[in-house]
């Protein structure tokens, strides 16, 4: 038997009908992982998965994240949450730690740009939705590389990008005070290429809000290429708007994509559960592949 599935955009998205008990089976694991690397986004409708289903789901596809931290100049240690299980929220009585990080949720990124190997993919499912707002939207990162021209592609396979928690956040909370500012400017900042070729051959930019700057160029020129490339891997045939219903999981593929979060009711309780799958390479340029 093979899974059924369904494009929920021509480029970006598929919706899978599988029941939660296959799923948590792993039966299919081999299956899921190759169409989440083909599509990016894959939905799974009406399962609800508790947080011990959800932890094992993601068991069956890669190596769940346990105990990862991030460590700021207030000295604050972030676990990635409980056993694996991060509640994501705006409140902090839910989640002090991270609370004041998910506003960079709100712009375009890939998660852990700070890491020498960013996480893999993420699974995410709702608790309590907002009344308003708050859906989610990825970009496919592979198919806006794709249809550059053959320039562009020459050109920007030769770069790097330096990523920094400052860059990240800074657009999201422009009336930050300097001890915030500090903070994330505390945090390390990692150089990435800006063309990802990876182990499977494919290819995709690199972009967040995270990328500071190109390394190298002229701040001008490195301020316009990085808009110009955000604003490019972000038109509507690249993006997949996902409208979140109670029940749903969603999973995304944090190396193929971009995502955000719409604004919504900051007092609504919205609530997320996530787990995350820790990355299996780093980011390499095309320039750096190892010869035959
Ligand atoms: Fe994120």
């Amino acid at each position: 038997m093979t899974l059924t599935s369904a494009p929920l955009s021509p480029r970006m998205g598929s919706e899978v009908k599988i029941g939660k008990a296959e799923l948590v089976s792993g039966q299919y694991a081999g299956e899921i992982r190759a169409l989440l690397d083909e599509r990016g986004v894959l939905l799974f409708r009406g399962l609800a998965p508790d947080d011990n289903e959800l932890r094992t789901i993601a068991r069956t596809l890669g190596d769940l994240r346990i105990g990862a931290s991030k460590r700021g100049a207030d000295g604050k240690v972030l676990t990635e949450g409980d056993e694996g299980l991060l509640k994501v929220s705006l409140d902090p009585e839910v989640n002090p730690d991270y609370a004041r990080f998910l506003i960079g949720n709100h712009l375009w990124h890939m998660d852990g740009t700070y890491e020498e190997i960013p996480p893999l993919a993420t699974l995410f499912t709702p608790f309590k939705l907002s009344k308003t707002g708050g859906d989610t939207c990825f970009a496919n990162t592979y198919a806006a590389y794709e249809d550059l021209s053959d320039g562009d592609k020459a050109e920007l396979e030769k770069l790097k990008v330096v990523h920094t928690m400052q860059a990240a956040l800074f657009p999201a909370k422009r009336d930050c005070t300097p001890e915030e500012f500090a903070v994330w400017h505390s945090y390390p900042q990692r150089s990435h290429p800006l063309v990802w070729h990876h182990r499977s051959g494919r290819k995709s930019l690199v972009l967040s809000t995270s990328g500071a700057y190109v390394e190298g160029m002229h701040p001008a020129e490195s301020h316009d290429l990085l808009q110009r490339l955000m604003a490019h891997a972000t038109q509507d045939k690249y993006v997949y708007r996902h409208k979140w219903q109670l029940g749903d999981l969603v999973i995304w593929d944090n190396t193929g994509a971009m995502h955000r979060v719409l604004p919504f009711d900051k007092e609504s309780g919205r609530e997320f559960h996530r787990c995350t799958l820790n990355g299996e390479e780093p980011i390499t340029a095309p320039s750096q592949e190892p010869a035959l």
